[in-house]
């Protein structure tokens, strides 16, 4: 029986070790006599110090940052003339999300408000598997190229030598007497994001205040085999909120957790956030005549040519009782998608079907899956057995694919049997991506249409101003004149009266346009690029 000294919590545990034993003396470790070393037989202290010692999980790679909580989503319309996925022909049915927001570039003790596009995904618990949305809050990307990921993230990093961020490493990722120069200016096509980060969306005013983008296409088949490209928005009913460059910058040093503190209260106070889900749609012919590539995550889709539908909406109503079981653990990848939804062959959607799962198994463990946050709310059949923390063993399933046993053995539920779709493809189709793949990587005046029309026709002059102010302070701190004049050139080629305000504000001389190529002139086809020949 344990003492009276027992440790009592506040819901009346008992305290115990990990085994369940009560501990009679939970402040002290054994020794020997007064004074003498500790005991190997304390398992209670071990337990404790040992438990410790391996509390931290890697933090994410990138999105350390973050905040999260629970809620639904509602399908509000009816889908079925898109796609034949359950859950979107299904008004009025609600299935069980969970948030987590981030942002992108900081370890997990960053400033809330840095100015960073923000990670806003969503995990859908479905009667079909769990599908995740796992999106920023901004409808483009610095790249369309995977390969440029890491380079263009460490550019954010610290800096190998010094431990410090450095604002020449963000606009230059190499000496400026090197043959590399710099990254953004290297890379041009990162322009339309730029335009977003340094305009007051790069300061979202809380995670809750703010919209998310699949920024890449998607693809919403019916049972036919014939599909839509898609794009969602999930527009928050409030409203896209902001802070100005000064508002970030003191909330960054007094609050640095605003963002956390900001949803979780509106939450706790009953102040629900809610977003409105919309899908952009194209068919493939009109993919085929589209002034951009559909697989270019630099670009949107023009709302008046390609207008909003509403699908459904989203709420938050229920924090986390435990943060690190209930976000922390949850693992959230565009390669988990449910039936008849597919990614469309964006090469950097491609890449992040891979680098999540992967990421998971690093920081989670490859049963990331079973843990509860992740746990589909269908019972899963597969062959995948055992491995470090397994809980949910599939009990005496056959763990082995067998023609005399079906996988609906003893009559279990959640067998594979219908899960798998054979589609016929289009291959007329599949070509244009073929084509499209190529031209991916080089820069003509069409990258910089849209960041054009934002700067001129978007923006009123208030936020035209508050763009060139943002970029001059980030960006006046760039020390190599190469460096500085290869980006400048960058926002010339986007307008000449936006790159001399730039070069104005920092104390520049004013630079040319870079060269850009018609998009006529673009090489299509690149003999070293040897996928090419088996899309
Ligand atoms: C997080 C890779 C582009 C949205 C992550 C993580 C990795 C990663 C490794 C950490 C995941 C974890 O530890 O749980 C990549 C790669 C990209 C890419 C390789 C491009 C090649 C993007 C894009 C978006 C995006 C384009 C949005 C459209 C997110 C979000 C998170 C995240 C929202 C945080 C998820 C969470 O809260 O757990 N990314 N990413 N990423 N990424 Fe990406």
């Amino acid at each position: 029986m344990p003492s009276k000294q027992v440790f009592e919590s506040k819901d009346g545990a008992t305290y115990t070790t990990s085994n369940g034993a009560p501990v009679n003396e939970p402040y002290a470790a054994q020794r020997l006599g007064l004074h003498g070393p500790l005991l190997l037989q304390d398992f209670h202290h071990i337990d404790l110090i040992a438990h410790f010692d391996r509390e931290r999980i890697p933090e994410r790679v990138v999105h350390a940052k973050g905040a999260g909580a629970h809620g639904y989503f509602e399908v509000t319309h009816d889908m079925s003339d898109l796609t034949d996925n359950t859950l979107l022909k299904s008004v009025g049915k609600k299935v069980k999300a969970t948030a987590r927001f981030s942002t992108v570039g900081g370890e997990s003790g960053s400033p809330d408000t840095a100015r960073d596009p923000r990670g806003f995904a969503i995990k859908l618990k479905t009667d079909e598997g769990n599908w995740d949305w796992v999106f920023n809050n901004t409808p483009v990307f610095f790249i369309r190229d995977p390969s440029k990921f890491p380079h263009f993230i460490h550019t954010q990093k610290r800096d190998p030598q010094t431990h410090l961020k450095d604002a020449d490493a963000f606009w230059a990722n190499a000496p400026a007497d090197s043959s590399l120069q710099d990254y953004l200016g290297q890379n041009p096509e990162s322009i339309h994001q730029i335009m977003i980060l340094f305009s007051d969306r790069g300061t979202p005013n809380g995670y809750h205040n703010m919209h998310g983008y699949s920024g890449h296409t998607f693809k919403w088949f019916k049972a036919d085999g014939s599909f839509v490209y898609t794009q969602l928005h999930v527009r928050a009913n409030g409203g896209f909120k902001t802070f100005n460059n000064a508002e970030a910058g003191e909330l960054a040093g007094s609050n640095p957790d605003y963002g956390i503190q900001s949803m979780f209260e509106a939450i706790e106070s009953g102040n629900h956030p809610t977003w409105t889900v919309y899908v952009q749609t194209m068919t493939p012919e009109q993919a085929e005549k589209f002034r951009y590539n559909i697989l270019d995550l630099t670009k949107v889709w023009p709302h008046s040519e390609y207008p909003l539908r509403p699908v459904g909406k989203l709420v938050l109503n229920e924090n986390p009782q435990n943060y690190f079981a209930e976000i922390e653990q949850a693992a959230f990848s565009p390669s988990h998608l449910v039936p008849y939804i597919e990614p469309s062959a964006d090469p950097v959607l491609q890449s992040r079907l891979f680098s999540y799962p992967d990421t998971h198994r690093h920081r989670l463990g490859v049963n990331y899956q079973q843990l509860p946050v992740n746990q589909p709310i269908v019972p899963v059949a597969n062959f995948q057995r055992d491995g470090p923390a397994t809980y949910i063993s599939q009990g005496n399933r056959p763990n082995y694919q067998s023609s005399i046993q079906p996988l609906s053995y003893k009559g279990q539920k959640g067998t594979l049997e219908g899960g798998v779709r054979d589609r016929e493809r289009e291959l007329t189709h599949e070509n244009f991506i073929g084509a499209a793949f190529r031209d991916l990587s080089e820069i003509t005046e069409l990258d910089f249409e849209q960041p054009r029309a934002m700067w001129s026709k978007v923006w009123n002059d208030q936020q035209r101003e508050a763009y060139v102010q943002n970029v001059a302070g980030h960006f006046g701190a760039v020390k190599s004149s190469v460096v500085r004049d290869r980006q400048l050139s960058v926002w010339a080629a986007v307008d000449q009266g936006l790159s001399d305000r730039i070069a104005k504000a920092i104390g520049a001389s004013p630079v040319k346009p870079l060269p850009v190529k018609k998009a006529s002139e673009a090489v299509r086809f690149r003999a070293n690029i040897g996928i090419a020949a088996t899309l």
